[in-house]
């Protein structure tokens, strides 16, 4: 019951990291990049992201608790850097500390009051990351809405494919839909930027970001599922959900009442103004990941040795 609606939620730890390379004749892109908290099927996302704007493996130092993994075998095998350390532990990003230009951080779109203590934590990090003068000069938060990735989850996708799609909003709620591989197309095109500009050194700058690719409502979205899956599906506002968790499961609830409230808005056109073809709307995720595809799962969705790798030189 619990994981039924933790899908709505865009709360997802991941920070990329601009170090400077002494080495920056051979690249088109002169910094490296130490990803944290992108390893698992939606954090891959991120990281093909990445290599969409022309970031290449050997630039990209992957941070894990656990380098034997097989997923991070195959990274390694691919070209990355793995960094194994644990963030309970963080003295091994510290000693990294003098070399970061530049952070960027996923956090949620949200406004002020919105009440929702996971969306609380992120924007505490946020905030200590833009207004300490320890940290580095160039910090941009991007705030994501509701991952396009968390749909393909096991308590999710099973039930769209069946015709239902349970969503506890009522069919006028419109709500912004984040691609995570935006997320890290949008991160490496900040890097990249920052990096090229080579601001005033002295003077801090730190940015928030709303993203998204899309502003549907829960229909709209069933609709475009039915398109994809080549069979109807129809959205279902599961208002038990909503009473049962009001009564049950408080953080829950909070974040149901979050996306059935929130007055926060993003707005689409202006980013994909400044970072054009780099968004993608709800339908382009459904073809991009195959979703019509009924044997994939979750699983399916981002793999190393699916991602999509540029020719080294
Ligand atoms: C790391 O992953 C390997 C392979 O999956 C596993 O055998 C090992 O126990 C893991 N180590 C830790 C500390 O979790």
């Amino acid at each position: 019951m619990k994981n039924a609606v933790s899908n709505t939620m865009a709360l997802w730890f991941f920070l990329v990291f601009s170090l400077h390379c002494a080495v920056t004749r051979c690249h088109a892109l002169s910094d490296n990049i130490l990803v944290v908290g992108a390893t698992g099927t939606t954090g891959l996302r991120a990281i093909q992201g990445l290599l969409d704007v022309g970031y290449k493996p050997h630039q990209l130092f992957i941070l894990t608790r656990n380098a034997s993994r097989t997923h991070m075998k195959q990274l390694k095998k691919l070209g990355f850097c793995l960094i194994q350390a644990d963030l309970q532990r963080p003295s091994s990003l510290v000693a990294m500390h003098q070399d970061v230009t530049s952070i960027v951080y996923n956090s949620a779109a949200a406004a002020k009051d919105h009440g929702v203590k996971r969306i609380q934590q992120k924007h505490d990090v946020e905030s200590i990351l833009m207004h300490h003068s320890k940290y580095p000069r160039h910090v941009t938060c991007l705030r994501a809405n509701l991952f396009m990735e968390e749909l393909w989850k096991r308590y999710t996708r099973p039930q769209i494919l069946k015709g239902e799609y349970p969503l506890p909003v009522n069919r006028w709620r419109k709500l912004y839909l984040t691609s995570v591989r935006d997320m890290g197309r949008l991160a490496g095109t900040v890097v990249a930027r920052e990096s090229a500009f080579k601001q005033d050194a002295r003077s801090k700058s730190t940015r928030i970001v709303n993203v998204a690719g899309d502003l549907l409502s829960g229909p709209q979205i069933a609709r475009a599922f039915g398109k994809a899956q080549g069979f109807p599906c129809r959205h279902v506002n599961n208002r038990e959900l909503t009473k049962f968790a009001k009564e049950n499961f408080p953080e829950l609830y909070e974040q149901i009442h979050f996306i059935q409230t929130s007055p926060e808005k993003t707005n689409i056109r202006t980013l994909k103004k400044e970072f054009p073809g780099l968004i993608t709307s709800f339908k382009e995720f459904l073809d991009e990941t195959k979703w019509g595809n009924v044997d994939l799962e979750f699983d399916d969705l981002s793999k190393p040795e699916s991602l999509d790798v540029p020719d080294n030189m």
